[in-house]
This record gives structure tokens, C-alpha cells and sequence, in this order.
């Protein structure tokens, strides 16, 4: 029997989630904690999708929501990222996602470990697992339509990053090949859960002293970009 429990989909911005916002057939919208969540049909399949705001805390409050109140089957990450080591208009999906600035080195631990509760016991976790079927599909598509496509580490932290420093460290301590501010939180409430999630990401910039004038020229055409991949997958998730 076909699976009725939705997919959820998340973005932070309004970019990244209102091409699909607009595609729902069905559509009915229900806000909890100050965020809407907008059910519906998208190509045929439920869906339940919500713009979060910027960062972890935001993010991971919506996860969390949408999990307990609509059980999605997958929950899907969609927007933009700045890119390591990788193009303006490529795609990134997360193979696992690391929270950059996750620091307690000062009391001995390697950079980026957590530490969470799951099935009533603690775990350390520094890379977040993605689902790796979600994330085959959708490169798979991203293939077939752009030629920049990547799987790879996404790296998740509370500053938006304009530094080529601070890029080029990303890549050497954690092999990224983007930097974004919710995948990892958002894979973290997954993980925590039990609930499979995959991060798809298209690069607005680069990360480095262009951001400030790249992330406003690009962000909207990349959001749609990655948003327009995510329908086109939609029925093979
Ligand atoms: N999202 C898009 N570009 C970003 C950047 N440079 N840093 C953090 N998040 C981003």
C-alpha cells in the first residue's frame, strides 16, 4: 500500500520554500510556535512544508514540530549555501551534515562532537548521518539537469560566513564542500528521532569577502533552483 505520510520540507527563507508553497495542490496551512506549516499534494505526493528563519535553534524547533505533529516519513532540507571549494550554481547534497561551531575542545573533545540523548541513552556524534537513498535520488537528478552537482560534507553553524579563512578551514578540518546555517540542526532533530533526512543545497556564494555582494544577487535564482530540483524529485522519494 503507497505510504500516506508526508514528506516534510524545510527552508529558512522565503525564497527557498515559496515556489513550492505555490505548487501545492490542496494547500491548508496551521501555525504552531509562530511558524506555518502548509500541507498538500506536490506532484501527487503529501507534503508538509514550512519556512523556518535563519540558524540552528530556529531550524531544529521546526523539525521538531513537524515530526510530532505531522510524523513525516522523510524530511528534506532545501535552499542555498555558500560554496567550499565549489561553484556559484552548483548543487551540494549533504552525504552527512557537521555542526562547525559546536566548540568544547577547551575541555578535550574533538571540534563539532555532540552530545545527545537517543533511545534513552547519550551518544558523541559529530557527523549527522542523511538518508542515503534521498540523497541518491536527488543527485541523481541534479545530475541529469545541471552539470554541477556534488555530494559531499555540509558544514552548519550561527554565522553566516564571509571569509576565505574561515572557508578554507572548513574544508581542511571537516572536508566540506558547503556551509549553510540549518542542515545540521535540522539532521541532528532527524537523527534524534528516528526520522531520515537529506540537505540539498545550491551555492549563492562563495563564502569569501564576495558574499556580501553575492548572497543578495544570487540567493533568489539559486533557492528556486534547488526548490525546482526538489519537485522534479518529489515522486522517486
Ligand atoms: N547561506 C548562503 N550563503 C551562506 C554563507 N556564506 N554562510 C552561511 N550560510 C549561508
Amino acid at each position: 500500500m503507497e505510504n500516506k505520510s508526508p514528506i516534510g520540507i524545510i527552508g529558512a527563507m522565503e525564497v527557498e520554500v515559496n515556489s513550492i508553497i505555490a505548487r501545492l495542490a490542496g494547500k491548508e496551512s496551521s501555525g504552531t510556535a509562530g511558524l506555518l506549516f502548509y500541507t498538500g499534494e506536490l506532484e501527487g505526493v503529501p507534503v508538509v512544508v514550512a519556512e523556518c528563519g535563519p540558524g540552528k535553534v530556529n531550524s531544529a524547533v521546526c523539525a521538531q514540530i513537524m515530526i510530532l505533529k505531522y510524523k513525516p516519513r522523510l524530511i528534506i532540507n532545501t535552499g542555498v549555501a555558500g560554496g567550499v571549494g565549489v561553484k556559484i550554481g552548483d548543487l551540494v547534497t549533504a552525504e552527512c551534515c557537521v555542526q562547525h561551531d559546536f566548540d568544547t575542545t577547551a575541555i578535550g573533545d574533538p571540534l563539532g562532537t555532540l552530545f545527545i540523548r537517543r533511545e534513552g541513552r547519550s551518544e558523541d556524534i559529530m557527523k549527522l548521518p542523511c538518508d542515503p537513498n534521498a540523497s541518491r535520488v536527488l543527485m541523481e537528478e541534479a545530475r541529469d539537469i545541471y552539470g554541477g552537482a556534488h555530494l559531499g560534507v555540509i558544514a552548519t553553524g550561527d554565522i553566516f560566513v564571509a571569509d576565505k579563512e574561515k572557508n578554507r578551514w572548513l574544508g581542511e578540518k571537516f572536508g566540506a564542500k558547503a556551509v549553510e546555517m540549518e542542515g545540521g540542526s535540522i539532521a541532528q532533530a532527524c537523527y534524534m528521532n528516528g526520522v531520515p533526512c537529506a540537505v540539498l543545497r545550491a551555492i549563492s556564494d562563495s563564502a569569501n569577502d564576495d558574499s556580501p555582494v553575492d548572497f543578495p544577487a544570487f540567493a533568489r535564482e539559486t533557492a528556486e533552483k534547488s526548490a525546482e530540483l526538489l519537485i522534479r524529485a518529489v515522486r522517486k522519494l
